[in-house]
């Protein structure tokens, strides 16, 4: 039945949608975005899915006529447009300041996130100095270090110095760390000599599994960072480029974000190889864990690189790069995300290939939230090399404007795939 408060829904979409319309001045990115309006409101939400309708949207398939590199230039070309927009702060959404930079400030409940090793002392100072000097020293928000081993005096002391927040440390404890004893030493020696003859990095180094497992389902259950919902991840040696004035944590909480990215890339996809398929066998027999508005295509498109998606079995191993993301802990510590990473820890595939925890937390965030939820920060200017987030704005220096990588790298980005499927023009306009 049609009640007034739907109808009045419906009108007070139907007038956005004429006022987005109006305001379309984006050309192509427009005519991408604008049939897809329908869905802001066509659609059910939150309703369950069955199995059949979850394979469905996971079958993917447009038709298109022409090459991969044909695809790819165009999405090149989509990339630079989107970047050719002069930018300033999110248009559309709440933001929260701290200009008088009261001491009485209430922060978020958040922190600002890092794995990291001692020896990384001078590399993470040169990224928490940026990160100061675009964002922190307005809000003071506290940092947390983690490591597999005791932080030194040293590393301790000097980050205090370069920090206007409270300093956290946290030695992981080796059940998180270490692997699990359920591991087949066998397969594992099997599945990393495969990976080794393939020359994929860091096969071979147990550490680094360890990390992407901890990194992908269990970093959230630290003593030290249940305390905190939300986080901000950061790495050593890593440029923050422009000035953010607002509270980025807050901007997530008021605007109902779970996860924010700047980069969106392609996997190895020998890394990879069965964490699709794993995945499919649990959401069939889980489907009402998948959220009906998930990222279906971003993860399933086969066109730009068919030879990628086939060798990962249908994933097309599209992911945000984690090495910055901000994001909501509850997320991963409620089910289905938590539920998902036990089954995907009981399969192995850690140590058996080499799954990385930005396609984790990406499927998992694909799958399992709103799109709507996934937030792109097109105004954090940001640099893990050889990657780049450079956008068209007086608040950015040091960067190119629209630079992403060397142009042989240009087929690594997925970032025009999760633009054309899965952003709306009205997420498009919200810089
Ligand atoms: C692809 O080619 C087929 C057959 O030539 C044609 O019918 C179809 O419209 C083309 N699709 C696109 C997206 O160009
Ligand atoms: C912060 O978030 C965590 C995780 O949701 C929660 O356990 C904790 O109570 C929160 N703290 C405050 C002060 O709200
Ligand atoms: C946040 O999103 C959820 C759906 O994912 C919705 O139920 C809720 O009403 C939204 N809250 C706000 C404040 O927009």
């Amino acid at each position: 039945m049609l009640t007034t408060k739907k109808l009045g829904g419906l009108f007070l979409c139907l007038v956005l949608l004429a006022l987005f319309r109006h305001s379309a001045s984006d050309g192509k990115v427009h005519n991408y975005l604008q049939d897809r309006q329908i869905g802001l409101w066509g659609k059910p939400r939150n309703v369950a899915l069955s199995v059949d309708q979850v394979m469905n949207h996971l079958n993917f398939d447009v038709e298109y006529n022409g090459t991969s590199d044909e695809l790819v230039s165009q999405n090149m070309g989509l990339y630079k447009e989107v970047y050719g927009k002069k930018i300033d702060e999110p248009k559309t959404a709440k933001l929260t300041y701290n200009q008088l930079h009261s001491v009485e400030y209430e922060l978020a409940n958040a922190t600002l996130l890092t794995l990291v090793r001692n020896k990384e002392l001078e590399d993470i100072v040169f990224t928490i100095r940026q990160i100061e000097e675009t964002w922190n020293h307005q809000f003071h928000y506290p940092y947390t270090f983690m490591n597999d081993e005791e932080f030194t005096e040293e590393f301790k002391q000097t980050v205090k110095r370069h920090t206007s927040g409270e300093c956290y440390f946290a030695v992981i404890p080796s059940a998180m760390w270490a692997k699990p004893a359920h591991i087949d030493a066998t397969k594992q020696k099997q599945g990393v000599a495969k990976l080794q003859d393939n020359k994929v990095q860091y096969a071979g180094m147990e550490s680094y599994h360890n990390m992407c497992r901890f990194n992908s389902g269990l970093f959230y259950h630290l003593e030290e960072l249940k305390k905190f919902k939300w986080y901000w991840r950061f790495e050593p040696a890593t440029n923050y480029f422009c000035h953010v004035d607002y509270d980025i944590f807050k901007f997530m909480e008021d605007n109902n974000k779970t996860y924010g990215f700047t980069i969106s890339l392609y996997d190895d996809p020998l890394t990879v190889e069965t964490l699709w398929p794993v995945t499919l066998d649990y959401i069939r027999a889980n489907p009402h864990s998948v959220n009906p508005n998930g990222a279906f295509k971003w993860l399933t498109d086969v066109n730009q690189n068919p030879d990628i998606t086939k060798q990962a079995n249908g994933y097309s191993t599209c992911h945000f790069w984690s090495n910055f993301e901000v994001a909501n802990m509850d997320f991963y510590r409620d089910e289905p995300y938590s539920k998902w990473f036990d089954a995907l820890d009981k399969n192995g595939g850690f140590y058996y290939e080499r799954w990385g925890d930005a396609p984790v937390h990406s499927i998992g965030v694909g799958l399992f939230e709103d799109k709507s939820k996934v937030h792109w920060f097109r105004d954090i200017g940001y640099h893990h090399s050889p990657y780049s987030n450079c956008p068209n704005s007086e608040r950015c220096s040091r960067c190119k404007k629209g630079d992403f990588a060397n142009s042989e790298l240009d087929n690594q980005n997925c970032l025009s795939n999760w633009i054309k499927y899965e952003m709306t023009f009205k997420d498009l306009q919200q810089y």
